[in-house]
């Protein structure tokens, strides 16, 4: 009986795995020690002192982490956002270069309210790989798990597209769970996918947890879609890319104006983006840590003088989604 697995023979086989595992494990401090500082913003209504303190707090971890990294998707354009700017060089300079995405918190107005599902986030690749999407704000997004992939299209209509999942997960429509901002902008949407007789599962903020839960094997929900972030797209599509789900995205301007922006920085409108456009290879990173508890990892929180964080961290070279779950001696940190 012969075995069908990638052969792994002697140490130089494992090299093309090696050179970034440990950084992985760096991202994770810096996104820990994000969401340790928001602690003290959680459920207290204060949406931008909690991303403030997330923000310095994965500014400082990152300025010591052996890589040369470039911001490609960050807090936003340099005057408006003083640390974390695209562009900005992060990282001691040393070592490989990467692209870098930092979301030190997805879901601000979730943590200021103590809701579920806000995480802080870093996602990495090799340099040149991530797509800059940040001249258009938002971007409509289909994501499965590996189910889906060659089998669901953003071009079909959605009815299509819950069919199609279905029949290749081998389950009914009607246990087909399809997770959606709850978004105005997503009223016919959301009709659409309750007729076929599939149920949703209205998301009031953070659809990179969304997107991640699609795809995870064991997740309870099959497909999330609609449109949100164009940053978050980015980021989903490398945690995507060591889940072997399925992610397109396609770029949702406001106005005309943001359009012309986005052509002019050379982007497409109208254009379906596959997963590999939206960060291109198999070289990618994605390390989160949970603020407010969620399907994907507990919250953090300060309990007997510690403070627990739960973290993954997915690498696409390896197709690896790993936990990692801290106790931080609190009087380290507060
Ligand atoms: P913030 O943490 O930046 O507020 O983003 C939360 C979020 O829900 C994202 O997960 C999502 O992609 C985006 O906002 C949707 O935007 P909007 O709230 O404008 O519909």
């Amino acid at each position: 009986m012969t075995a069908d697995f990638h052969e792994i023979t002697s140490a130089e086989d494992l090299i093309p795995l090696h050179p970034d595992r440990n950084i992985a494990l760096e991202l994770v401090r810096a996104t820990e020690a994000a969401a340790i500082r928001s602690v003290p913003f959680i459920g207290r209504g204060a949406k931008e002192a909690a991303d403030g303190a997330a923000v310095d707090a994965m500014r400082a971890f990152l300025s010591t982490v052996d890589f040369d990294g470039v911001i490609v998707i960050g807090e936003g354009e340099k005057d408006d956002a003083p640390m974390l700017f695209n562009g900005e060089h992060v990282g001691t300079g040393r070592g490989r270069a990467y692209d870098i995405a930092v979301d030190p918190i997805d879901g601000t107005s979730l943590t200021a309210a103590g809701r579920n599902n806000a995480l802080s986030v870093i996602a990495l690749s090799d340099r040149g790989t991530m797509l800059d999407a940040s001249t258009v704000f938002y971007m409509d997004k289909l994501v499965t798990g590996p189910a889906g992939v060659g089998v669901v299209d953003i071009r079909l209509p959605i009815g299509e597209n819950i069919r199609r999942l279905a029949k290749a997960l081998g389950k009914p429509v009607e246990e087909m769970v399809v997770s959606v901002l709850n978004r105005p902008r997503h009223e016919q949407l959301i009709a659409d996918i309750r007729e076929t007789g599939a149920g949703t599962r209205l998301m009031s903020d953070g659809d990179v947890a969304g997107g991640i839960n699609a795809a995870r094997h064991d997740a309870r929900t099959d497909m999330c879609v609609g449109v949100g972030g164009s940053p978050e797209g980015i980021v989903t599509a490398c945690a995507i890319k060591a889940l072997g789900g399925h992610i397109q995205g396609r770029l949702w301007p406001r106005h005309d104006e943001e359009a012309q922006k986005g052509i002019d920085a050379g982007l497409k409108m109208d254009h379906v983006y596959e997963a590999d456009d939206l960060v291109a290879g198999s070289n990618t990173i994605f390390v989160a840590t949970g603020v407010t508890d969620g399907a994907l990892v507990e919250g953090v929180r300060r309990q007997g003088g510690y403070v627990y964080t739960e973290s993954v961290v997915l690498r696409g070279h390896s197709g690896t989604l790993r936990r990692i779950s801290s106790d931080h001696l609190e009087s380290k940190w507060f």
